[in-house]
């Protein structure tokens, strides 16, 4: 058996000619019908206007922007999540607020975010804008994020990078907010390779962001230029992979939910590893399947399971170290923390692929089962189990 990977592209088969169309027409480019069909497919998926971009890091710099990020600035973020998401705050300028998550939903704690907003209230400085992450496919509890942030008039980014596919009360993750942003770099749900898109209700926002992605060419014959911009726009090329992973969203969420419960069923007479909560308000992709590890309870530490896994030819890793932990944000003001080091000190993210075989999967399993003392299952225990 082969290594098994965290979370690897997952092909529906139509994607090749969607590349070979490109190469067949020579629209080897920025410009393209790929890139046209990729977003008419996500505007019709998601409901929202969109542009395709090189990276959900490059929608996230532009929609800061958007949203009127600057200089001195300062702009709330959630600390558990992955550096790119608060990266583009510093590329503008700006600093960023992290605040705490919830252990309901290991998402941004809605009271946390009260407190740092009445603080900065009282200070008279009123953050320019929030990013907020949905992490690992769950959506943050976005009812009470989006209240307290319009009482405050502090525009919302959705950092959907993590959670194409996910839904919050009926409605997809990215588009609840003011702008959204997804990422289809090669680990995701979906995939372009690397790639990432921006949603907006505001077309004219959505039409700012394609002009500055394409270095702000004014209109006209000269090559003339009056505002600063940038080399973000998406080949035309790996929209067409885009294009093809499209028609297969929803069988990918699916099929990583599926993943996550086998997991759980197959671990639940374990003491001490659970899975990562389910929120009743949304649908969880599950994009990775994550799990907290108590080492009194399951008899190994959350870093023996992932020593253990690598030697069974297993990745597995932790979960994401907070930002107001890293050395590149330290000194950053903060509201709370204690509960996303305490998920990043016991969180393991497990392999998670769509394509992840029953037998790779058993494997996983048994390895975990092995750490913990217990007895090995057989592909039968697995093939009776709920999923
Ligand atoms: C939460 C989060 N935000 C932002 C990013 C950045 O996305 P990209 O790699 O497409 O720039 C990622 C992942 O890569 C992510 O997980």
């Amino acid at each position: 058996m082969k290594r098994i990977l965290l979370s690897i592209p997952h092909m529906g088969g139509l994607e090749e000619s969607y590349v070979h169309q490109a190469f067949a027409s020579n629209w080897l480019s920025t410009v393209g019908p790929n890139i046209t069909a990729f977003e008419e497919a996500f505007d019709n998926w998601i409901g929202l206007p969109s542009v395709a971009l090189g990276s959900c890091t490059a929608a996230i710099h532009l929609g800061l922007r958007l949203l009127g990020v600057g200089r001195g600035d300062e702009v709330v973020c959630s600390t558990l999540t992955f550096v790119a998401g608060c990266n583009p705050v510093r590329y503008l300028g700006a600093e960023p607020i992290f605040v705490d998550s919830e252990y309901a939903t290991w998402n941004l704690d809605p009271n946390k975010l009260e407190d740092a907003l009445s603080d900065r209230a009282k200070r008279n400085k009123l953050p320019r804008a929030l990013v907020v992450v949905h992490l690992y496919g769950q959506c943050a509890d976005m009812d009470p994020i989006l209240w307290l942030c319009k009482q405050y008039e502090v525009p919302v980014l959705e950092d959907a990078a993590e959670a194409a596919g996910s839904i919050y009360k009926g409605r997809p993750a990215g588009s609840l907010g003011d702008i959204g942003t997804f990422s289809f770099n090669g680990n995701k749900i979906i995939t372009t390779t690397g790639g990432g898109m921006l949603v907006s209700r505001n077309l004219a926002w959505v039409e700012k962001a394609r002009f500055w992605s394409q270095q702000a060419r004014d209109p006209g014959i000269a090559y003339e230029h009056s505002e600063m911009g940038y080399n973000y726009r998406m080949s035309n090329v790996l929209a067409g992979i885009g294009r093809g992973q499209m028609e297969v969203l929803e069988l990918r969420v699916k099929q990583r939910r599926a993943v996550a419960f086998r997991y759980r069923d197959a671990l639940q007479d374990l003491p001490g590893i659970t899975l990562m909560p389910q929120a009743s308000y949304g649908l969880h992709t599950n994009w990775l399947s994550c799990f907290l590890v108590d080492e009194a309870q399951f008899g190994a530490s959350r870093d023996e399971l992932i020593h253990a896994l690598d030697r069974d030819d297993v990745d597995s890793r932790p979960v994401w170290k907070p930002i107001h932990m890293q050395p590149l944000y330290a000194g950053c003001k903060r509201f709370g923390g204690a509960v996303a080091e305490d998920l990043f000190r016991r969180g393991i993210c497990l392999p998670s692929s769509s394509s992840l075989s029953k037998e790779e999967q058993l494997h996983v399993i048994n390895c975990i089962r092995r750490v913990a003392g217990e007895q090995e299952l057989s592909q039968m225990d697995l093939a009776t189990s709920s999923v």
